[in-house]
């Protein structure tokens, strides 16, 4: 079976190339069309753009979207991540965030897998803390400014292994990638 990772983003691509190779799972890079779209619910997106996709028998396609929600802007910019990102960016966020004392957070993924005649979703999730500052050069969008539970570092003063350990990305994956291998063995979603 050959597996596909729709994406621009590059990134991405990076942490979920080295996720999936530790369960033996090698992946190719290639954005797909439509599978991008902005909604509320990023299980929502996924699924929405898995179904649209039509694989051959032998592809499997994985699509990933994530969203960073913070409990002090009541889940913001959630589902609306890459708009933000684009627009007002870290440096937006951390205005917004300023003199606010509560500062948890959390990072979502949600990954579908699209086969010939199959469509599975898998979601992972982060607790963090959002930093008064920007820290680090490493990693993609929010992570200078994200810490996870547990740690000192933001996501952007790790290395992509360390990250990749215990992001939101490689909780979904993860399961992605133990269904794959023991399919019906684990809990799964079938749509
Ligand atoms: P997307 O819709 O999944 O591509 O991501 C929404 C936004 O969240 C984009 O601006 C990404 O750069 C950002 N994002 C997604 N995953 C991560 C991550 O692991 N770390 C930091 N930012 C992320």
């Amino acid at each position: 079976m050959k597996f596909v990772f729709a994406t621009h983003n590059e990134g991405k691509f990076k942490e979920a190339s080295f996720i999936l190779s530790e369960y033996g799972i090698k992946i190719e890079q290639k954005p797909i069309k439509g599978t991008e779209i902005q909604a509320e619910d990023i299980i929502y997106v996924v699924k929405h753009a898995a179904k649209n996709i039509r694989p051959g028998k032998d592809v499997a396609v994985i699509v990933d979207d994530a969203g960073l929600y913070i409990d002090a802007l009541n889940g913001f910019p959630g589902a609306f991540s890459s708009y933000v990102q684009k627009t007002i960016g870290n440096k937006g966020i951390l205005k917004l965030m300023k003199n606010e004392k509560k500062r948890s957070a959390h990072f979502d993924a949600a990954v579908a897998l699209r086969t010939y005649d199959k469509l599975w979703v898998f979601t992972g999730r982060v607790n963090g803390t959002i930093t008064g500052q920007e820290r680090g050069f490493l990693g993609f969008g929010y992570d200078p400014i994200f810490i996870p539970e547990g740690e000192s570092r933001t996501f952007a003063q790790m290395k992509l292994e360390e990250k990749c350990k215990i992001s939101h990305r490689a909780l979904a994956l993860g399961r992605l990638a133990t269904m794959v291998r023991n399919i019906g063995l684990i809990r799964q979603t079938i749509y």
